[in-house]
């Protein structure tokens, strides 16, 4: 009995050595695929930029973004939301391989984005500053870098509207809405709270605190699912109206919105420990993983209501930026842990296997079928950088929490 017991136990952990090695092969697979993916990148980049004028070439015209309809690599430059993406695959790619290649190529497109440490014109500046310089601060603590995000910090800050007790996310359409505030926003926090971490000053901590709460009240339904943009009165700070930008209808649920707050509660969590980002997080992850609307392998068409389910395109960036939180969340519940490991792992293994791009094509990027802006007909069905980010940065965290219990990086 002792030995079939003893035999037992030693099939189980051959058994889980086995899956461990299955798990860790998805991540070595993915960022040996990416290596290759991103050295055919920097060739299709250098191809695209052939034909730039003077004026784009100073204008560091240089970040891939998307597949355009004609089938040409989309680039952008500093100034643009994304161009942070980019960047942040390159530390991400020094991070797992630390191989210096990966540092001087993430250096040389990081640099450029400094220019917008001043620009207060847009709620951005995590997403451009906080993957950029914010993962290479992290990985090197060039202390260059570390001004250059305090900058940032103070700038965004700007944007912080008291009446309100949120940040300001657009300043466009300003015949219609006075202080427009999106659920991405909540994205943006993580500079304020790293600014708070490295200043000691209170202020940005307070801000990002008050917007998490603000948006908490206003930004969700009794489901947890949530508007898109909320628009406030900037002199009483009372809600004007909520409604859609890029989600199929005021009152629908757009997919990648609903994981900007699955993450952003999750940080906002890790960064408070305040119950309620906590159970705000699980609210939103039971929305999105119990939906009726979400298929089987996981990766979201791009609204929950979108009207012709099944024939609507999916949205891979919102299945990787989800993944990315849940692998967070499982060291906050441990007892949903199992079933958030288990969401995460599924989405990684299906874009993995039926979400990834060829090799030495699809103008070097890692995955196929994200939907930006569905609503005005723009990026449907492609590649996008920022789904490519947070697959790398899922695929990171995933190593880090079975090999350390940790998913923060
Ligand atoms: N933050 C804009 C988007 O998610 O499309």
């Amino acid at each position: 009995m002792k030995l079939q017991t003893g035999f037992i136990s030693l099939l189980l952990a051959c058994t889980a050595c086995t899956v461990q090695t299955n798990q860790t092969g998805i991540v070595d697979n993915n960022f040996d695929f990416a290596s290759q993916q991103l050295k055919y990148a920097f060739t299709e980049i250098d191809s695209a930029k052939v034909n730039q004028t003077e004026k784009q070439i100073a204008n560091f015209l240089s970040y891939p973004r998307n597949i355009q309809p004609d089938g040409s690599l989309g680039l952008v430059n500093p100034h643009d939301w994304t161009s942070g993406f980019f960047p942040g695959e390159l530390w991400y790619m020094y991070e797992y391989t630390k191989d210096d290649f990966w540092k001087q190529k993430a250096e040389y497109f990081t640099a450029p984005i400094e220019q917008e440490k001043t620009n207060g014109t847009t709620h951005d500046m995590g997403f451009k500053v906080y993957c950029s310089f914010g993962n290479g601060y992290r990985l090197t603590g060039n202390q260059q870098y570390k001004d250059i995000m305090l900058e940032a910090a103070s700038t965004l800050a700007t944007r912080y509207r008291d009446k309100v007790g949120c940040i300001r996310s657009w300043d466009f359409n300003a015949n219609d809405w006075q202080c427009p505030v999106i659920i991405d926003n909540m994205m943006n926090l993580e500079l304020l709270f790293w600014a708070f971490k490295a200043s000691q000053d209170s202020t940005y901590y307070n801000i990002a605190v008050n917007h998490a709460q603000t948006t908490m009240k206003n930004h969700f339904r009794e489901d947890f699912s949530s508007y898109h943009v909320v628009d406030y009165d900037t002199l009483t700070g009372a809600v004007r109206r909520k409604q859609t930008h890029q989600g199929c209808a005021d009152e629908s649920a757009w997919s990648r919105g609903q994981a900007w707050g699955l993450y952003g509660y999750t940080l906002c969590y890790r960064e408070t420990q305040l119950p309620e980002f906590l159970a705000q997080a699980k609210n939103i992850a039971k929305f999105i993983f119990t939906n009726k609307n979400m298929p089987e392998d996981l990766i979201p068409y791009w609204d929950y209501d979108a009207p012709n389910i099944p024939n609507e395109s999916r949205d891979a960036s919102a299945a990787s930026v989800a993944a990315c939180a849940l692998y967070e969340l499982c060291m906050y519940d441990k007892e949903q842990a199992p079933q958030y490991k288990e969401w995460a792992d599924t989405i990684l293994s299906n874009l993995s296997k039926h979400y990834r791009a060829t090799l030495n094509a699809d103008r070097g990027f890692l995955l196929l079928h994200s939907t930006g802006a569905a609503s005005y007909n723009s990026e449907i069905d492609v590649p996008i950088n920022y789904a490519d980010y947070y697959f790398l940065e899922a695929l990171l965290k995933k190593a880090k929490l079975e090999k350390e219990g940790t998913a923060v990086l």
